[in-house]
């Protein structure tokens, strides 16, 4: 598979996905040019606290960063998205020396890419339209030395399994790592930020089927499916399903799907950690946790690569 996930790797996901007893598609697919759209208004609805919780956070430690990190960084920034908390972070080091933003969605990379060179013009900016999944190689025009940037508790997205095997590969790009991790707490809280009431998160989770219609030509009744987000406190995290209220049919690529009432899409787990079992998990994943900040329910970690000097 290429870096950048093509249709033909769509289609294969989906059928591979759906053929399983549990029925799953990565939650990847759910950030084609209308998700990120969609999730930059989630980051924006009064019930999804965590990106004001980590913007917040990262205003405040952003000297202690500055010191840490030192001067003339490239910074790596995993899943960039709208780019807003590497504003934030740009602004906070001393004199970065690049940004390679990297983000699963072309289009919606280039446009924030384009926007930030703007704003910092003696950075370098080199966008990098890759699954941060996927083994990553800079761009040669950047040099010096790196600090990985994984805000949002994208990293909650992994399972505990693929989060170690993610973390250990970030070890190549060669420098410490920022990880924003979201923490456990009320389930109401949890429940409600991935439920919101205007509906924008459902809307979010319904685009995945909206995907397979406009990219796949798949038939389907897109009404058949609700959005269901529920906290699994034995796993510690939140799971989000399209389920189905009505028996129907998916036809897709030839092959065709049957949904009993009931039935489920798993399409995204948002797991939630303790400060302590993050940095255990960073910790067996070869790195050394060298600071971690926590405020309103989330957390950032700066984590170094073990066995290296501290920074
Ligand atoms: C982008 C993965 C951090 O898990 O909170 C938000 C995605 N899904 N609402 C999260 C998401 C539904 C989000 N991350």
């Amino acid at each position: 598979m290429t870096p950048v996930p093509s249709t033909d790797d769509f289609r294969a996901a989906v059928l591979a996905g759906l053929s399983r007893r549990r029925r799953a598609i990565p939650c990847r697919w759910l950030y084609d040019e209308i998700g990120s759209a969609l999730f930059e208004v989630i980051c924006t609805l009064p019930e999804y606290y965590l990106t004001r919780a980590e913007t917040a956070l990262l205003e405040r430690v952003g000297p202690d960063l500055a010191e840490l990190a030192g001067p003339g960084r490239v910074v790596v920034d995993l899943g960039a998205g709208s780019m807003s908390k590497t504003r934030l972070l740009l602004s906070a080091l001393t004199r970065p020396a690049a940004l390679v933003p990297v983000d699963i969605a072309r289009r919606p990379l280039l446009t924030h890419a384009r926007r930030l060179a703007e704003e910092f013009p003696a950075l370098t900016v080199e966008p990098l339209n890759a699954d941060f999944t996927r083994p990553l190689t800079l761009p040669p025009t950047v040099s010096g030395p790196v600090l990985g940037f994984f805000p949002g508790s994208t990293i909650g997205n992994l399972g505990r399994c693929e989060a170690m095997r993610l973390l250990r590969g970030l070890r190549r790009l060669g420098g410490p790592l920022l990880v924003g991790v979201d923490l456990v707490k009320d389930p109401a809280v949890l429940e409600a930020a991935y439920d919101d009431r205007a509906g924008v998160t459902a809307a979010f989770t319904g685009n995945l089927l909206a995907r397979l219609v406009r990219e796949l030509d798949a038939e389907i009744d897109r009404r058949a499916f609700t959005h269901r987000a529920r906290w699994n406190p034995r796993r510690s995290r939140i799971e989000i399903h399209l389920v189905c209220r009505r028996a129907t049919e998916l036809r897709v690529a030839g092959r065709r799907f049957a949904f009993g009432r009931g039935s489920a899409i798993h399409v995204e787990d948002c797991h939630k950690y303790s400060p302590e079992a993050f940095r255990r998990l960073a910790t067996r994943a070869g790195w050394t946790p060298v600071a971690s900040w926590i405020d309103h329910g989330y957390s950032l970690h700066l984590l170094a690569p073990s066995g290296t000097s501290p920074l």
